[in-house]
């Protein structure tokens, strides 16, 4: 139940974005993935942080240009999350295929200009694995789902539901329009979305590179089938009056 003193949960606006990529570089200073990119023997740590702000930035926006941005607290907990184009006028597919152009070949300047050739190295690896295992674990449908490829919460406002009701703004959009979700994330947080309805369907490891001293880097593929408001209501309805379990026929039908 949402507190009646808890920010509400709003579209990212454009004046969230310094404060939402700020807390989305804080909560991503441990992440191993991000380490396995960054912390090359090459690197320039200052150039590869600047690289890395104007990178999540130029996302965020982006998200935010396509309204496909939610926050809690303007920027204390962000979700950014991509849909198919298949639902939206031809004159929005073509302003969005521009703009997700802009913001790829943004990304391959940042990428030659601000990092090594190591970390250049490594990105590709992780991008490869990541397509290679999400069509393997989802299959060619994965074009057709949504994908949360931001999430994160402020360390001092962490544990009071707030990343769990943007995941599930997405998800009860994603079931309105029968599709399913995926992200891809680090093995410890499969437990958080596996609370939400995701399942872990592949996994896989970074650490090709032979500068990387640490042990192998593992991300798991997370996949949430579409769920019907009647499937919905009848979870809700079966774990309420403990019947979750064993079911019956009858049992379904006194809900
Ligand atoms: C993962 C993250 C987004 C959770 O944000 P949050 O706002 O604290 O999440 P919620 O408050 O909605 O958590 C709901 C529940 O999940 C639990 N939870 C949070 N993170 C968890 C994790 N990694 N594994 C298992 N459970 C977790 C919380 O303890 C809470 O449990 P409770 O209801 O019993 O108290 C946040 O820890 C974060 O920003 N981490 C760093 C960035 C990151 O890893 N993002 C995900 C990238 S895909």
């Amino acid at each position: 139940m949402v507190q009646r003193n808890e920010p509400e949960l709003r579209p990212l606006a454009y004046a969230d974005l310094p404060r939402a990529v700020d807390m989305f570089m804080k909560a991503n200073e441990d992440n191993p993935s991000r380490h396995y990119i960054d912390d090359t023997p090459d690197a320039c740590a200052k150039a590869s942080k600047f690289a890395n702000w104007i990178g999540l930035f130029i996302g965020s926006a982006r998200a935010a240009i396509k309204h496909e941005a939610w926050t809690i607290g303007g920027g204390d907990s962000v979700v950014c999350y991509s849909s198919p184009s298949d639902t939206l006028s031809r004159r929005r597919k073509r302003l969005y295929t521009i703009l997700d152009w802009l913001v790829d070949a943004s990304d391959k300047s940042l990428s030659r200009i601000f990092r090594s050739s190591r970390q250049r190295a490594r990105r590709a690896e992780f991008s490869a694995k990541i397509t290679a295992a999400a069509s393997g674990g989802i299959g060619n449908r994965v074009d057709q789902l949504i994908s949360i490829d931001y999430l994160a919460t402020a360390a001092d406002k962490q544990g009071r539901g707030y990343a769990s009701r943007l995941v599930n703004q997405v998800t009860a959009m994603a079931d309105a329009q029968s599709r399913g979700t995926w992200l891809f994330t680090g093995q410890y947080n499969v437990g958080f979305y596996e609370r939400l309805g995701f399942v872990n369907v592949r996994e896989f490891a970074l650490g090709d590179d032979p500068t990387w001293t640490k042990g192998p880097v593992v991300l798991c593929v997370m996949l949430r089938e579409p769920q019907s408001l009647d499937s919905n209501l009848l979870d809700r309805g079966l774990r309420d009056h403990n019947l979750y379990d064993n079911p019956t026929t009858a049992d379904v039908l006194s809900l």
